[in-house]
């Protein structure tokens, strides 16, 4: 087993994703950069190799159970540990969509990517985990998913990230005392290709409470939802 710390993060071929494997790369960890498509994840974990940093890359399509069993079993195979996931992967396609008149094939694909992908990285990863009685999952959320302040228009991704920020709670529950920390963070509204609207924060401002969540120390707060480091009340 290598003693460096490993973590791997989800969609992290671009956007918050790759400023997140950047984050933690430079902080030690050696990080696997998953995407979808192979070739774009190696060419992400490339550009960070030729900086130093210590990655690799593997594929990994969160809707599909076999691609997720392959990455992360294969990561804690390879390394012998998997220290950080960082369920970061997700899409947001049903812009103005109303509850009343669903598109059912968007919110379907919605709900499979932004739950149900985080859901089964994060059950394979624990399995992991669980052998080193050590974990950290960061799962990142949005403000849209935020039950107090809940408005109407997409609602495929508003209902997607609420339940993601519930499945936070719930295995944040059942892992108690076991050494695996499950939070949730905002990184609050970024210059990415997913943004909504125009915004000068760019994707390296909102890895900062990601990175933090992927590092705490054992005494760290575990199923919280965070922004900038500060508990949010959702
Ligand atoms: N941008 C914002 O303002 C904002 C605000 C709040 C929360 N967020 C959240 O931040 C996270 C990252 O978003 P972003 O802004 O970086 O968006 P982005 O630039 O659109 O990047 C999304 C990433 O997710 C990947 N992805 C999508 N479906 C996938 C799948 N089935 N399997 C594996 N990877 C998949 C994409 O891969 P491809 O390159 O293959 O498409 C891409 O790498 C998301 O969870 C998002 O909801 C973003």
């Amino acid at each position: 087993m290598t003693d460096t710390r490993v973590a791997l993060v989800t969609g992290a071929n671009r956007g918050l994703g790759l400023a997140i494997a950047r984050g933690l790369a430079h902080r030690g960890l050696h990080v696997v950069l998953t995407g979808r498509n192979q070739g774009a994840a190696e060419a992400a974990a490339d550009d960070l190799a030729r900086d130093g940093l210590s990655v690799s890359a593997h594929q990994l399509d969160i809707t599909d159970a076999a691609s997720v069993v392959h990455a992360i079993a294969g990561t804690g195979k390879t390394f012998g540990r998997l220290d950080v996931l960082v369920n970061n992967a997700g899409i947001a396609i049903d812009r103005g969509q109303l509850a009343s008149s669903p598109d059912f094939e968007k919110v379907r694909a919605t709900l499979e990517a932004n739950i149900l992908g985080a859901w089964r990285c994060s059950a394979a990863a624990i399995a992991e985990m669980r052998r080193n009685n050590f974990g950290r999952i960061v799962n990142v959320t949005s403000h849209l998913g935020s039950l107090s302040t809940m408005a109407d228009t997409n609602v495929a991704y508003r209902v997607s990230k609420a339940g993601l920020n519930a499945l936070t709670r719930v295995l944040a529950a059942e892992l108690s005392g076991t050494g695996v920390l499950v939070n949730a963070c905002s990184p609050g509204r970024m210059n990415t290709r997913m943004a909504y609207g125009e915004t000068d924060r760019t994707p390296e401002d909102g890895a900062d409470t990601p990175i933090w969540l992927a590092t705490l120390p054992d005494d760290g707060p575990t199923g919280g939802m965070f922004a900038d480091r500060k508990p949010l009340s959702w």
